[in-house]
C-alpha cells in the first residue's frame, strides 16, 4: 500500500492507494463519524456500495444515489441531496462520503462544504480521473447552465481512499479519459514521469496493476506538492489547468454530452502544446512526443471544428478570465509550464484552425 500525504497544516490528510482498500475502510478511516451519508450513483453503487457497507458495519449509513452524468452536477441535485440530509436528521457531526467519479466527488464536496457550514468529508474516488485528480486538492463545485464549476468552494477531504480494484469495471472510454490527466502531470511538472509514461503506455492501456499503482501514486504526489504550495490557486496551481480552458470550451460547445472531461482535456492539451511550439516555448520534437503519447493512449488529439468567435465566447466564460483577458497555461518544454495572457488573436486563431 502507498500513502501520499497532502500537507496543509491542520487541514492535512492522507491519500491511501492500494488494491482492495474498500475492505480496509474501517482501519483507514479510524476517526469516521457514526452517521455517514454516502453519495454515489446507480452505476457505481451496484458494484461497490455493499463492500463499503460491510467494512463500515458499525456506522449508520444512508446511501443517496444521484443520477449518473455531468448534467446532474447541478443546483437541483444539490437541493435534492440537502433535502435528504435534513429529512434523515443528519446534524453537524455527520460525515459525507463520495463514492464515485469526479461528478459525485465534486458535488459531495460542495454539499459537505455548505451543509451546516461544513461537515466532515471523505473521498472514495472510483474513476481513474478522480483517483489522480479531482479527489485531491479540495476543489468542489457544481455547474451552472452558463458554465462549468461556476458555483463551488475550496473544501479539503479528511482522507482519500483509492482502491485500484474499482478500475476493473470502468468503461474503456472513461478509463482512457483518466490517462489524459496523468499525462498532464508529466508535461507540467515532471519530464522523467512523462518519459516513464511513454515507456509504460502499453502497460497502462492494459490496466496493469503495477503500472497503475505507480502512475496514480506519482500523479497524487505531484498534485499534493502543488496544492501544498498554492492551495487557492494564486500561482502554480493554475498549471494544473493545462488544456482545461480549451477543454471546457469543447465540453460546453458539445453540451457536456459528446466529449468526456478527459477527452476534452486531451484535445485541449494538444492545442496548448501547439501554441507553445508556435511561440518557441516548446521544441517541435517535444510537441511530437506529447502528440504521440496522447495518440498511443488513444485519446483525441483534434478538437471539434468551431468558429473562432465561438471559441472566444466559451473561453471568456471560464473562471480563468481576468479583466476580460483569458489566461492560458502553456507548457515550457516538458516538466514546466507558465500562465500567460499575452497571446494575440492571430496566434490563437491560427493554432485553433490547425488543431480542429
Ligand atoms: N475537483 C477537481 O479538482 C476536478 C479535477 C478534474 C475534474 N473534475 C471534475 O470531474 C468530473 C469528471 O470526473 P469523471 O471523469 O470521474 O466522470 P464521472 O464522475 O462522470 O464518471 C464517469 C463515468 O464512470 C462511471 N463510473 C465511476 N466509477 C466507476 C467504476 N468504478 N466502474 C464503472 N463505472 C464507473 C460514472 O458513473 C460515470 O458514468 C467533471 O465534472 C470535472 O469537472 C474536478
Amino acid at each position: 500500500m502507498t500513502n501520499v500525504h497532502v500537507e496543509l497544516g491542520e487541514r492535512s490528510y492522507h491519500i491511501h492507494i492500494a488494491a482492495d482498500n474498500l475492505r480496509q475502510l474501517k482501519t483507514l478511516l479510524p476517526d469516521l463519524n457514526k452517521n455517514v451519508f454516502v453519495l454515489s450513483n446507480p452505476t457505481v453503487a451496484k458494484h461497490y456500495f455493499a463492500q463499503v457497507e460491510e467494512a463500515l458495519v458499525e456506522h449508520h449509513l444512508v446511501l443517496f444515489e444521484m443520477d449518473d452524468g455531468e448534467q446532474y452536477k447541478s443546483l437541483s441535485s444539490f437541493e435534492a441531496i440537502t433535502n435528504k440530509l435534513i429529512a434523515e436528521g443528519f446534524s453537524r457531526d455527520c460525515a459525507i462520503v463520495a463514492l464515485g467519479g469526479g461528478v459525485v466527488g465534486d458535488l459531495a464536496g460542495f454539499v459537505a462544504a455548505t451543509y451546516h457550514r461544513g461537515v466532515d468529508f471523505y473521498q472514495i474516488p472510483t474513476t481513474l480521473l478522480s483517483q489522480v485528480d479531482s479527489s485531491v486538492g479540495g476543489k468542489t463545485a457544481i455547474n451552472h447552465p452558463q458554465g462549468k464549476n461556476l458555483i463551488g468552494a475550496f473544501y479539503q477531504p479528511k482522507a482519500v481512499v483509492i482502491d485500484l480494484n474499482c478500475l476493473a469495471t470502468l468503461t474503456e472510454r472513461d478509463y482512457r479519459s483518466g490517462l489524459a490527466e496523468i499525462v498532464k502531470y508529466g508535461i507540467i511538472y515532471d519530464a522523467d514521469f512523462f518519459q516513464w509514461l511513454e515507456q509504460h503506455a502499453d502497460a497502462l492501456s492494459k490496466r496493469s496493476e503495477s503500472a497503475l499503482q505507480y502512475a496514480i501514486q506519482r500523479s497524487c504526489e505531484i498534485k499534493a506538492e502543488i496544492v501544498a504550495k498554492d492551495e487557492r490557486e494564486s500561482g502554480i496551481r493554475a498549471w494544473l489547468n493545462l488544456g482545461h480552458t480549451f477543454g471546457h470550451a469543447i465540453e460546453a460547445a458539445t453540451e457536456y454530452g459528446d466529449w468526456t472531461h478527459g477527452e476534452a482535456v486531451a484535445a485541449g492539451t494538444i492545442i496548448a502544446s501547439k501554441l507553445s511550439e508556435k511561440t518557441q516555448r516548446m521544441s517541435s520534437s517535444d510537441f511530437r512526443r506529447v502528440l504521440n503519447l496522447m495518440s498511443t493512449l488513444q485519446l483525441p488529439t483534434q478538437a471539434p471544428n468551431m468558429a473562432f468567435a465561438d471559441w472566444l465566447s466559451y473561453m471568456k466564460r471560464d473562471k480563468k478570465v481576468k479583466d476580460n483577458r483569458i489566461n492560458f497555461v502553456l507548457p515550457l518544454g516538458l516538466g514546466k509550464a507558465e500562465v500567460t495572457n499575452n497571446l494575440t488573436d492571430e496566434e490563437l486563431a491560427a493554432v485553433l484552425t490547425e488543431c480542429c
